[in-house]
């Protein structure tokens, strides 16, 4: 069955960036010269998905503009000839990519706003994109485009995926992380293997593997009953991570690693070393803004000289 739509869940609190998410939503912060959430909406259309549904919150009517028509500022650009902006602003989406949203009236959990996406899916396979997480589009393989993988493998083979990466060892307590009767040490960027559960923040010395899921999904329809089974878990909260367990009791699950590396944004150091890495390749601030990064370590001052300390 063919992946036609994805689920970008953006309905949540954004504590970890306070104070910025105050009056901002978390998927607004710009990395660079994007709003987060526009990397990860063209990560959709790359992979082929043409419809997406924004699981969203009455405090991000912002989400909802950036991906409006806004007269006002086209019609300001065009009589400024500002062509290269007007045409950047009206290609924020492709014509047929239709974007949709509905609302999730309080954050109890990624799998509560999942299930809020249900009617607007109907009972087929689709795929599931947290906002937060970008996966590196210059590292990796050009050939290899890593959603797209996914999709592809899940049109083949029926089986759903879900993106890992080797994390350190004593960071597995940050994540979910999953296990496999396969030794994954060794496993290929790219390729996949069979997941037999799926753990939340293991302490480094109960984990199962430094495999961490990293918020890509393509999950097969038959998930969508269990989402009515997840029994309330951790922080009272919906969690994907046990509907996920619910459904690998009844089908395999494939674990797809990451080829090239991902970036955590929704915290503030995550989000620093992605703006940093990003910005050093710009296409046109670039080169530049790494003049001014190199200068910085050398410790030069504005003035050009060797500062002492
Ligand atoms: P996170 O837990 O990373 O985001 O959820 P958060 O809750 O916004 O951030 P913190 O932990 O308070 O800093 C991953 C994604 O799932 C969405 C969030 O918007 C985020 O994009 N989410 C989470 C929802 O849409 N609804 C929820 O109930 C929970």
């Amino acid at each position: 069955m063919k992946i036609k739509k994805a689920i970008i869940p953006v309905a949540g609190l954004g504590t970890r960036m306070l104070p910025a998410t105050k009056a901002i939503p978390k998927e607004m912060l710009p990395v660079v010269d994007k709003p987060l959430i526009q990397y990860v909406v063209n990560e959709a259309v790359s992979a082929g998905i043409r419809n997406i549904i924004l699981v969203t919150h009455s405090s991000k009517n912002a989400i909802e503009n950036h991906f409006d028509k806004s007269f006002e500022l086209e019609a300001t650009l065009e009589k400024r000839v500002k062509r290269q902006l007007l045409q950047e602003i009206q290609s924020i989406i492709p014509s047929d990519v239709t974007i949709m949203h509905v609302r999730q009236g309080e954050a109890r959990g990624l799998a509560d706003a999942i299930l809020c996406a249900r009617d607007l899916v109907d009972d087929g396979p689709f795929a599931i994109l947290l906002p937060d997480v970008l996966i590196d589009e210059f590292r990796a393989d050009p050939r290899k485009d890593n959603l797209a993988e996914m999709v592809k493998n899940f049109e083949s083979t029926g089986i759903s995926q879900i993106m890992v990466e080797q994390v350190p060892h004593e960071q597995t307590g940050s994540y979910g992380i999953v296990a496999s009767d396969q030794n994954l040490d060794g496993t290929i960027p790219g390729s996949t293997f069979d997941i037999t559960d799926m753990v939340e923040k293991p302490r480094p010395e109960n984990s199962p593997s430094d495999m961490a899921v990293v918020g890509r999904y393509v999950l097969s329809g038959n998930i969508w009953p269990l989402f009515r089974e997840t029994p309330v878990g951790a922080g009272g909260e919906l969690q994907l991570t046990d509907t996920l367990r619910l459904l690998l009791r009844q089908e395999k699950i494939a674990g797809y690693r990451l080829c090239g590396r991902s970036w955590d944004c929704g915290n503030k150091l995550g989000y620093l070393e992605a703006n940093i890495e990003y910005a050093i390749r710009h296409p046109n601030i670039g080169s530049e803004f790494k003049r001014y990064l190199l200068d910085k370590i050398a410790g030069k001052d504005d003035a050009g000289t060797i500062s002492e300390n």
